[in-house]
């Protein structure tokens, strides 16, 4: 079990309120700077191929606003690959990405993936980047992340916030139960498990709660809080009730 359930905060949505009127305000950067000192252990970003938040620049005014660890979601594309071995990310994360989507949608299917994945898991590991899987809480996907070399697997709790919030609470807890079953199968596999997506103050704590977790990813619910108080203290509350979660 590990003691403290790291936060990684995903800063993208400032950089999407920023485009939407094509300046340079509100910063990313700054986001990440605040986020660090508020309590947050990571930064995440997702430079998506339609740059329709993260852009190039944004990386190296990120990387020197904060200490902490950068996890570049990324897709698993030759333009991306390159960026990500210059760039050097502490992680490289693999997300489907579809043009058409608002948000990443589903895990990547792993399981279809060709041997070029392979090679990129291993070149993002020669220049010292960790490698993780975005994936469905699904053996198959996570035994093909395995295969492929993946260090740390994110397991994608979108299906179960969203069934959380629908009332559907038996079917919220089959699909946490398989979210932790999946943590565990990770660690006999030598793989970190993590998890995110879509998770607000009111869905984290049994997640936070899955004694494997190591680390959560968080940002639309972040960000959207922050509007009202602040992302200092948006960042403080989710990290209390992670640890409150973990007590
Ligand atoms: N993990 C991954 C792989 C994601 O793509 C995202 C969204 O960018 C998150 C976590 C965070 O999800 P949310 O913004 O819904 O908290």
């Amino acid at each position: 079990m590990t003691d403290r359930i790291r936060l990684g905060v995903n800063i993208d949505h400032v950089a999407t309120i920023r485009n939407a009127r094509g300046g340079e305000h509100p910063d990313p950067a700054r986001a990440a700077e605040i986020a660090t000192a508020a309590g947050a252990d990571g930064v995440t970003l997702h430079l998506r191929e339609d740059r329709r938040h993260i852009r190039d620049g944004d990386l190296d005014q990120i990387r020197a606003a904060t200490t902490l660890p950068i996890n570049m979601e990324m897709a698993a594309t030759e333009e991306m690959l390159n960026i990500a071995l210059a760039f050097k990310p502490e992680t490289a994360m693999f997300v489907p990405e579809k043009r058409a989507e608002l948000t990443t949608e589903g895990g990547l299917d792993a399981a279809r993936q060709h041997n070029h994945l392979a090679d990129y898991v291993r070149k993002l590991q020669a220049v010292g980047s960790r490698v993780s899987f975005f994936i469905e809480p699904d053996p198959v996907q996570l035994i093909a992340a395995s295969r492929m070399g993946a260090d740390i697997t994110e397991f994608h709790t979108g299906r179960y916030v969203e069934l959380v919030q629908a009332g559907e609470g038996e079917l919220a807890g089959v699909e946490l139960q398989r979210i932790a079953e999946c943590a565990e199968q990770a660690v006999e596999l030598g793989i970190e498990p993590q998890a995110g997506h879509g998770l607000t103050y009111d869905t984290v704590q049994p997640i936070a709660a899955i004694p494997e977790l190591t680390e959560l990813n968080i940002g639309h619910f972040l960000m959207g809080e922050a509007i009202f108080v602040g992302l200092d203290a948006a960042v403080r509350k989710m990290r209390d009730l992670m640890d409150e979660a973990r007590a």
